[in-house]
């Protein structure tokens, strides 16, 4: 060995590689004894072990043996998904002398031994190209120190509606201060409540809150701007041309959705055409007047206006039920007729079947219409073709109460912008990872629930604030809280202050400081950064890196999955590099669901496709790569803000690049997905390799007649 790799040997980390047999799952299709022979063989690695579940209690207990006898300082456990085990993997190492950050889990299960079932070789060699680059990424990555930051016991609610104030109620019932801030001028004011029992349930809690001594109350409050970060917020609030300045250590976030309004371009007599709110107070007056409504025909339309916002708005058709009833209550012989899409029934205590139930037999007529044949308002009448007998309904009216959409609140919009939060593509705040935390929006200080973040009806509401209290509470009642998970710094040796990184921040976590001399200086506040590393692919001097998707760690898996001895002889060469929270998942079912995908295709796990560079994608292109498909979230799901479009934009700039160097730019290809997308990954990777191999055949790189179908695999 010459001198010079004995050198880099002895500063390799040790790296350790366990693979699971799943039970038989990977065991029975990849001849583990022989990939974990040449696993032994990789770079760094010193152990190397294989067993039925290395998740059980003993194999988590050999895992901690492994780090103390062999030395290793890295371990990549090569099994199932790494969003099922990783995070169980490195708690259950946090005691030893590894740090967690350097434990990787890489998916051999659904990208190798159940996407190639009956190909063996395939499989294995699938399986070593993923422990290849996991090693790979193992020896180069540098786990950044947590961070530590205080935490104030203190707590803001934004909106003050069913949700919002049970939230306050039970903090400040442990002891921890809280302020209630509403836009409206008095709490929950701002859309009459008309879900059964919450109108009660809202009173007793607005009581409550009046009278509790550890909750302060802001009506007719704006939030003007926040500073700070997870435990150690500081928010201004106006109110009444006043600013008020609030600390709290977490936020809530429940402002309220509103109900779209009619507007003006319908012709239809708006005397006689209402929406679910404006009959609700007709409904009251009634009430109030003596209980008598002179009303002959009455219309229901539900999902009057869904075909433009493809949301449920969840609580419309339990007030359309429950207003029917009334109806049929003041006035027996008044005809009610419900026209109906779909019925969601769902409400406090369980299932509202039983007033559906109730409705047909005071008399309330159902009718079913399909989306595509929506129900015509004629001037007296109303026109549907009715689904079971596929004939045409004329019914007669003199009241149509249209059920509108729930859409987003007025502040939603400012809410995202001052505290970087996403919103997802009907505008409501998008709930974080909502696959494997559902009911929690982050674990970072804020929490958005409620109608804030989609339609809920009142048994959800309560669910979520319960959920949302317990949450927040176990947040509030850290000393201190550790930040783990990568975050940006930046090398203020190399820093030019340009400011191009504190444009691209989805949370406003880097700051431009005045320095001694011309430049500026970019600063980042650890506990506020979320790791997505848009700034670092916006730095023109390479000043900022991101530990553990650095620009050395991402390279040297690039080279690794593009290993010529991982694909078959003249073989095209497809690089994926994939969000974890869609292309990556997707992928991921489409191996669970035994759907196949090329097997040159060879997937790289991404935290997002903010961090899509341009230098990585040129660096594929240099060692080899045919083509380049790039996996991100939907437009509007992107779990770091705005990353896919960013991405979108870098795609088209070096499209217009790749051209003008004469490089086809269809050898990059970026497309969107959500998780459960396995079959639309294997569709776009299918065409994308056609695609690409013909274009090979026509440079003459690749022989005619060698494109194998991917089924014969
Ligand atoms: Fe998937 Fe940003 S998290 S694109």
């Amino acid at each position: 060995m010459a001198e010079e790799d004995t050198l880099i040997a002895q500063n390799t980390p040790r790296v350790g590689v366990i693979l699971c047999e799943c039970g038989g799952i990977i065991g029975n299709q990849i001849n583990l004894e022989e990939l974990e022979h040449q696993a032994a063989g990789l770079p760094g690695v010193v152990y190397t072990h294989h067993e039925a579940y290395p998740c059980s209690k003993d194999g988590q207990e050999r895992l901690r043996q492994a780090i103390q006898d062999f030395n290793v300082e890295r371990i990549l456990i090569a099994g199932c998904s790494p969003r099922l085990v990783e995070k169980l993997f490195r708690k259950s190492i946090q005691n030893t002398s590894m740090d967690p950050g350097y434990l990787m889990v890489a998916n051999i299960r659904e990208l190798a031994s159940q996407l190639h079932l009956i190909d063996h070789q395939t499989a294995f060699q699938k399986a070593m190209s993923i422990i290849e680059t996991g090693v790979a990424r193992l020896t180069t990555i540098q786990v950044s120190a947590p961070h530590y930051g205080k935490v104030q016991k203190k707590a803001l609610v934004i909106g003050s509606d069913l949700r919002g104030l049970s939230v306050a109620l039970a903090l400040a019932d442990k002891n921890i201060p809280v302020t209630v801030m509403d836009k409206a001028d008095k709490p929950d004011d701002s859309i009459p409540n008309m879900q059964e029992y919450s109108d009660r349930m809202v009173g007793d809690r607005i009581r409550a809150a009046q009278n509790h001594p550890g909750i302060t109350l802001l009506n007719d409050a704006q939030l003007i701007s926040v500073y700070g970060h997870p435990g150690d917020y500081t928010v201004n609030i106006e109110q009444r041309n006043e600013t008020t300045s609030v600390s709290a250590g977490a936020m809530i976030i429940s402002n309220v959705a509103k109900t779209k309004t009619l507007g003006s371009g319908h012709w239809f007599d708006r005397s006689r055409v209402k929406t679910q709110t404006e009959f609700e107070i007709e409904l009251e007056n009634g009430l109030q007047g003596g209980g008598s409504l002179a009303l002959k025909d009455v219309v229901f339309i539900l999902c009057a206006e869904e075909s433009q916002h493809q949301h449920c708005s969840r609580v419309c058709c339990n007030i359309g039920l429950k207003q029917a009833i009334r109806i049929k209550q003041l006035n027996p012989d008044t005809n009610v007729t419900v026209l109906f899409r779909e019925l969601y029934l769902s409400g406090i205590g369980g299932s509202q079947e039983a007033e559906m139930i109730k409705a047909r037999k005071m008399g309330v007529t159902f009718f079913r219409y399909r989306q595509q044949s929506p129900p015509v308002i004629s001037d007296a009448t109303i026109d549907i073709q009715d689904i079971l007998t596929q004939e045409p309904v004329r019914i007669p009216y003199d009241k149509v109460i249209l059920s509108m959409p729930l859409i987003p609140a007025e502040d939603t919009k400012t809410l995202s912008t001052l505290l970087g939060l996403p919103l997802d593509e009907y505008g409501f705040l998008a709930e974080s990872r909502i696959r494997l935390r559902p009911g929690s929006y982050t674990d970072s200080g804020i929490y958005v629930l409620g109608s804030a973040q989609q339609p809920a009806d009142t048994t959800e509401a309560l669910f979520q604030a319960y959920l949302t209290s317990a949450r927040a509470l176990r947040f509030l009642n850290q000393e201190t809280i550790r930040v783990e998970s990568p975050v940006a710094m930046i090398n203020p040796e190399l820093c030019t202050g340009c400011g191009n990184c504190p444009q691209v921040c989805p949370v406003n976590a880097v700051h431009l400081e005045r320095r001694d001399g011309i430049l500026s200086l970019s600063t980042i506040d650890e506990l506020l950064c979320i790791g997505c590393g848009n700034c670092v692919v916006v730095c023109p001097v390479k000043a900022i890196s991101l530990p553990g998707w650095d620009n050395l760690e991402i390279p040297v898996q690039i080279s690794a999955a593009l290993n010529e001895a991982r694909f078959k002889p003249g073989q095209s060469k497809i690089l994926v590099l994939a969000c974890e929270w869609s292309a990556y998942g997707a992928a991921e079912t489409a191996g669970h669901k035994k759907i196949t995908f090329p097997d040159n295709a060879h997937i790289l796990r991404m935290n997002c496709s903010a961090r899509f560079d341009p230098f990585h994608i040129l660096w594929a292109f240099l060692n080899g790569a045919d083509g380049i498909m790039l996996g991100a979230c939907n437009p509007g799901e992107c779990h770091y803000g705005m990353g896919n479009l960013y991405a979108r934009e870098r795609v088209e700039v070096l499209h217009e690049e790749l051209a003008s160097h004469n490089i086809d730019p269809r050898r990059l290809r970026l497309e969107f997905f959500n998780i459960q997308d396995g079959k639309k990954f294997s569709s776009i990777l299918r065409d994308f390799e056609y695609q690409i191999e013909n274009d090979m055949r026509d440079r003459g790189k690749m022989p005619a007649g060698v494109h194998m179908p991917v089924d014969s695999r």
